[in-house]
């Protein structure tokens, strides 16, 4: 998988993947992550890559020509499955989502800032627009790291242990049930004997059991879907 990611603040973006399981994912060629700095795409001595807004109103829009220059050049290179804006009144980020993003080619994901970008970007580019949730953030930068995280984390290869990612909570709208490891017993807090039987089918309706409960009281919305 390729992901390009067009930002006005690349040193922002860069710690996320210079760490932990993206770097691994990286190091071992399962993902490339591209980042695309939108003041290189600028043809005016400052750099400009906003404006203010047409009709008046608070806040800087961000321009369609450089956005245009940048997206232009990445797609005369090789073909996009999505090209993604990160903004908060977009679809909200779920497993589904990260679920279908991971397994795409190569994605564009354009990180807006200020007010946002020239509606005509999101009309004539965009593909799919993602927000991390109901609450508004300086710019789209740490929503993409987000979204970087939840997808790169499923691509086959990625986690050590293959089955790993379809036990997490959220895969079968459940959430994950409580998990312990040694000591089997500290300050006389105990280990639920049932996963000392090695009776693996109990230990996996104890389990879904469990999810079902921890979910029922925390997330019941899930149980609807
Ligand atoms: N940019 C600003 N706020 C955001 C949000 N909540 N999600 C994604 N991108 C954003």
């Amino acid at each position: 998988m390729r992901i390009d990611i067009i930002t006005v603040l690349p040193e922002l973006l860069k710690s996320p993947f210079e760490a932990s399981i993206l770097k691994r994912a990286i190091d071992a060629d399962l993902v490339e992550v591209h980042f695309h700095n939108l003041r290189d795409f600028t043809t005016d001595n400052y750099k400009t890559i906003d404006d203010y807004q047409f009709g008046g109103g608070a806040g800087m829009v961000m321009m369609v020509e450089p956005i245009d220059k940048c997206i232009s050049k990445l797609k005369s290179e090789r073909n996009y499955d999505e090209v993604i804006y990160m903004t908060p009144d977009g679809e909200t980020l779920s497993q589904g989502i990260a679920n279908h993003l991971s397994l795409k080619e190569n994605i564009i994901i354009l990180c807006g800032h200020y007010k946002g970008v020239d509606q005509r970007v999101r009309d004539h580019f965009i593909t799919k627009e993602i927000s991390i949730g109901d609450y508004v953030l300086s710019g789209g930068e740490l929503g993409a790291a987000v979204l970087c995280d939840a997808v790169i984390r499923l691509i086959p290869g990625v986690l050590g242990n293959e089955t790993s990612a379809l036990t997490d909570s959220f895969q079968d709208n459940l959430l994950a049930p409580p998990i312990y490891t040694r000591p089997r017993e500290y300050k006389g807090w105990k280990v639920p004997e049932v996963l000392f039987s090695g009776n693996f089918p109990k230990i996996e309706k104890w389990r879904e059991e469990k999810a079902f409960e921890h979910t029922k009281n925390r997330r019941p919305d899930l149980l609807d879907e």
